[in-house]
């Protein structure tokens, strides 16, 4: 069946979506990408994301939930007219929202315990409204419930589409966070590992953003980073931050590397007097080297590393993952076929598939939860909606 998915993830740069195809064959779930369209946001609605993840007020939340429900139904029907196909061909739309909150290690509540939460945002009323198609939102939510960490939520995928009998991979996705999945040799569900490793794109953006007062968005290509010299001293201390030792299941978000870590960046820069292209390199250095951290909760070698996200396109990251893996060859999603920017987008694509298909799609050994469980909120198309879905179902 065919099936859209919408992902923004923590960079807040845009809603990528993809259409895949997903047929149930003997060995397995069988994705193909028939067609991909990232819808960038601008600007000024990027910095309203991101600030209202930090200290958006209830009335500004509530309104971002309504105009992203749009965006993202905009970019599920841009994807469809780019596949040439109507929104009656697709059968369901699985959508990860934006996420402006996440809070996975709780906040203690008096009389309740720890609670844990999480909130995307990107009103899926309004992308079934417009669209027409079920949609399939709020996956995170379910997992947290059943003790998990809520992310990530794309290793499962990972193993569908890059497990290989006889070479164990590490795949990254290089987004605002980086994350990795390591798929050992032929391995099965439960020998997946898989965590936030650290900060990636977040960090980078940001410092780009505060000195240019907001002009430049990022560090096209890793070409400022490629002028500086990494800080030895500087990248030691970054090298310490408690995340980078944390036992997994882990995962993070701008809650720890956001506002308070780049004010903290440009105090030492300040006070160190570092070049900005110095303090990008030595940032650019930390990405690639909490990506290697992986390797301490691997048991096993590593043939590949594979690499995806928007942060493939940074060449000085790229070059530095090089080397921090080295001897170990580091390709790009290219070139296993995948589209780096799309892999996420394709993922939430196959999850909402799970779920339509009574699948569990967490992994609970990688987000710590209690049991596999069945993610994610269904806001039906209209009447007639599981009769339509079952009918899609038996459609090759
Ligand atoms: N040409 C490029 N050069 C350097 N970095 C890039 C380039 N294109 C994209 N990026 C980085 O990738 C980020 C978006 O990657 P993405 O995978 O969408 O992350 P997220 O999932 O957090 O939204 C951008 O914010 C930017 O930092
Ligand atoms: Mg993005």
């Amino acid at each position: 069946m065919k099936v859209v998915g919408l992902m923004s993830g923590t960079s807040g740069d845009g809603v990528d979506a993809a259409l895949v195809d997903i047929s149930r064959q003997k060995s397995g779930l069988r994705v193909r990408m028939v067609a991909f369209h990232p819808l960038p946001y601008p600007r000024s609605l990027q910095q309203r994301i991101l600030s209202a993840s930090v200290s958006g007020t209830v009335s500004e939340i509530c309104h971002l939930n309504a105009l992203l429900g749009e965006w993202f139904a905009n970019a599920a029907l841009s994807v469809i007219r780019t596949a040439k196909l109507h929104p009656e061909d697709i059968a369901l739309i699985g959508s990860h929202g934006q996420t402006v909150h996440h809070l996975p290690h709780g906040i203690k509540d008096a009389g309740v315990g720890v609670i844990r939460s999480t909130l995307q945002i990107a009103e899926p009323a309004v992308i079934a409204e417009r669209t027409g198609i079920t949609t399939v939102a709020n996956f995170r939510p379910r997992d947290i419930a059943a003790g998990g960490q809520g992310a990530p939520l794309t290793p499962g995928v990972h193993a569908l589409l890059f497990r290989h009998p006889s070479r164990a991979r590490l795949i990254v996705n290089l987004g605002g966070i980086s994350n990795v999945t390591y798929l050992p040799r032929g391995s099965g569900i439960g020998e997946l590992v898989a965590f936030d490793t650290g900060p990636a794109n977040m960090l980078l953006d940001g410092l780009m953003s505060r000195t240019t007062n907001g002009r430049v968005s990022m560090d096209r290509e890793g070409r400022l980073a490629a002028r500086g010299r990494v800080d030895g001293r500087l990248l030691a201390k970054l090298l310490a931050h408690p995340y980078l030792s944390q036992v997994p299941p882990k995962s993070t978000g701008r809650e720890a590397f956001g506002v308070k870590m780049l004010d903290d960046l440009i105090t030492m820069q300040q006070t160190q007097r570092l070049a900005i292209e110095d303090l990008l390199a030595t940032c650019t250095r930390w990405t690639a080297e909490a990506v290697g951290t992986a390797r301490r909760w691997i048991k096993g070698g590593i043939d590949e590393v594979i690499v995806g996200g928007g942060g493939v396109r940074n060449r000085a990251i790229m070059s530095h993952l090089t080397d921090v893996f080295t001897p170990v060859p580091v390709n790009t999603f290219e070139l296993h076929g995948w589209d780096s920017k799309a892999l996420e987008s394709v993922a939430f694509a196959v999850l909402a598939y799970q779920t339509a298909t009574e699948q569990c799609g967490n992994v609970p050994t990688v987000t710590g939860a209690a049991h596999p469980a069945l993610l994610g909120c269904i806001v039906p198309s209209g009447p007639g909606w599981l009769a339509r879905l079952r009918s899609h179902r038996g459609r090759r």
